[in-house]
């Protein structure tokens, strides 16, 4: 029997999440974690609310093409699976993947991206009745813009509420069943799994840069918006 590469090094740390998924991720926490910050440190601070909040927009974008475009673990196809393999893995009928994430971490992506990318997304049409407003404020009504900072306001506490739950997931798995998934998410590598042959990385400049680009544009093409409210 031939043994192939990836049986031979089976225990040998493998590469299981590649650098931009990695990069993605801890410049996010820093990117949300600023936004929120920011807000609670007041009014005076919103210039850098509106920054952190355009990091965390471009950092969703990028995760949604990179669900098509990414290295193998970071595909949608290859860890999205129907409501019937979450509800087995939460009955213990699957054991955890080696490699990649597990059925309930699969879906808590997708409920991550979606209540980020409406949180950033209604930030860019709000405005907050005393001064400051998103740089789409000028393209909506004085309604629908209220409506937006509405929902703005709304997801922020379910976005807490994510990233609680998120934590705790990640305690129980890391404290408790000691799985050291913190360290393979910074580290990128895990035990007995079959690695990934690049991190795609140039793939993924590309990708941010013109992200980057079309938010300026469409940014500079905004019209210019009177949020004097007094
Ligand atoms: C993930 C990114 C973001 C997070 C976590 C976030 C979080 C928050 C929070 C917690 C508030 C206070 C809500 C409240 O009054 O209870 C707020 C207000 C606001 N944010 Fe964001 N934000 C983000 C992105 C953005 C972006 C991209 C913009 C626009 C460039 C923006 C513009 C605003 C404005 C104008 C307000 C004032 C609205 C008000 O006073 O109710 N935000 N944001
Ligand atoms: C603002 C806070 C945070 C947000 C919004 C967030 C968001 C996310 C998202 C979206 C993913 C999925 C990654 C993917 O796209 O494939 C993820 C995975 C992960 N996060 Fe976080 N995260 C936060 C904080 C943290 C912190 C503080 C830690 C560690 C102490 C952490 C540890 C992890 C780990 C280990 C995974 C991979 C889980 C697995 O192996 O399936 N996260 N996080």
């Amino acid at each position: 029997m031939t043994v192939t590469p990836a049986q031979d090094s089976a225990n040998a740390p493998a590469l299981v999440w590649d650098w931009p998924l990695r990069v993605f991720h801890w410049s996010l926490v820093l990117a949300v974690a600023g936004s929120f910050a920011t807000h609670y440190a007041g009014i005076e601070w919103f210039d850098w609310h509106r920054r952190c909040g355009y990091v965390a927009l471009v950092l969703a974008g990028f995760r949604l093409a990179w669900g098509f475009a990414g290295p193998r673990y970071s595909r949608f196809q290859s860890f999205l699976r129907g409501p019937r393999a979450v509800i087995d893995y939460l009955r213990g009928r699957q054991p955890y993947p080696s490699a990649g994430h597990n059925p309930v971490g699969a879906a808590s992506v997708l409920v991550f991206l979606a209540s980020l990318s409406i949180q950033a997304g209604t930030g860019l049409f709000a405005n907050d009745e005393i001064a400051n407003a998103g740089p789409f404020y000028g393209w909506v009504t004085q309604a629908t813009s209220n409506r937006l900072t509405g929902l703005h306001d709304f997801n922020a506490s379910i976005l807490i509420a994510l990233i609680v739950m998120h934590l705790a997931a990640i305690g129980w798995y890391d404290g408790v069943r000691r799985l050291g998934l913190v360290r393979a998410f910074w580290t990128g590598r895990k035990a007995g799994a079959e690695g990934i042959g690049s991190s795609r990385g140039a793939l993924a400049i590309v990708i941010v840069t013109a992200l980057v680009v079309a938010l300026a544009l469409a940014i500079r093409a905004a019209p210019e918006a009177s949020v004097s409210f007094f």
